[in-house]
């Protein structure tokens, strides 16, 4: 495995690689076992697979957790190198922000996501997907995949995702991996660092909860509304600050008629000052 700061090493040894196939994942680092699992299922896809490990700062606000995120470069290389990584690449700032002038990004061409990243988790965090789309984008050009992996984990973001790729012609086959968790079933997360012991065990509320909302909706109820509500309300007894609990429709996260078979639940919630996401998808 080799580790790569730059694009010019970058494109220098992929360059060389005429003919073979190119998988891609994007992360920010701080690496666990669902990453790892994204870059097992592109390399069973592909020839060479590429990790970019980079904490992008468009996509936080100036509230948000972009200072104390967990930056572990060594670790998180090791935990690649055993599953088979061949590339990583751990770009500076300035190699993806060519105008930054170590205050400002000076980023003024923004990737606008379709309306479906106002909803949710754009709802309460305001330019966060146009941050993951231009980063994407230029990550894309970058490292030009055959094909790219996300976790559905970030449900909204891959629908983002697919969406990118589609309108902007990017010709990269986008491939959703199923969310790994914690025996618990609390999602993994590189956010769960920031989880006091306690609060780590309370956190398997969150997907507990979305279950339960799983298993009312197989059960024929389909008064949507009072679930969440249900649901939401259970959380905050429980010292959950709850931002939603939401059924949609997986095709494209709209509100759900009482005919629809694919549903998603999705939920975001704080404990303490960690905010979780997690969603489970309900195929009627
Ligand atoms: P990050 O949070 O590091 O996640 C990188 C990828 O790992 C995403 O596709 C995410 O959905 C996936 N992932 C995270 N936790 C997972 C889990 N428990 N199971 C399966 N997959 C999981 O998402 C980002 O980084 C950034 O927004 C990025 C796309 C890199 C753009 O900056």
């Amino acid at each position: 495995m080799q580790l790569f700061h730059t694009l010019r090493e970058l494109r220098a040894f992929l360059d060389c690689q005429a003919g073979k196939r190119i998988g891609f994942v994007p992360t920010m680092g701080n690496l666990h076992a669902g990453h790892c699992e994204l870059v097992r299922q592109a390399k069973s896809r592909v020839d060479i697979v590429v990790v970019s490990i980079f904490v992008n700062p468009l996509q936080f606000s100036a509230n948000e957790d972009f200072g104390s995120y967990p930056r572990t470069l060594q670790a998180d290389c090791d935990q690649l190198r055993a599953v088979g990584a061949d590339i990583v690449f751990a770009p500076a700032v300035e190699a993806l922000y060519p105008d930054f002038n170590g205050q400002d990004l000076q980023q003024q061409v923004i990737v606008q996501p379709p309306p479906l990243a106002d909803i949710l988790c754009g709802a309460s965090r305001p330019g966060h997907f146009a941050g993951v789309a231009t980063v994407v984008t230029k990550l894309f050009h970058m490292v030009q995949p055959d094909l790219a992996v996300f976790g559905k984990k970030d449900y909204q973001q891959l629908m983002v995702i697919r969406a990118l790729v589609r309108q902007l012609n990017f010709g990269i086959e986008i491939v959703g991996v199923d969310t790994k968790r914690e025996l618990s079933g609390l999602a993994m997360s590189s956010r769960n660092g920031y989880l006091s012991p306690e609060q780590k065990t309370q956190a398997a509320q969150l997907y507990a909860q979305l279950q339960q909302l799983r298993t009312a909706l197989e059960s024929g109820r389909r008064d949507y509304e009072l679930l969440c509500q249900e649901a939401a309300s259970a959380l905050k007894q429980l010292g959950w600050q709850v931002d939603y609990v939401e059924i949609r429709a997986q095709q494209d996260l709209s509100l759900p008629g009482p005919d629809q078979t694919e549903l998603v639940v999705l939920a975001a919630a704080k404990l303490g000052n960690t905010r979780l996401i997690d969603n489970c998808e309900v195929n009627l």
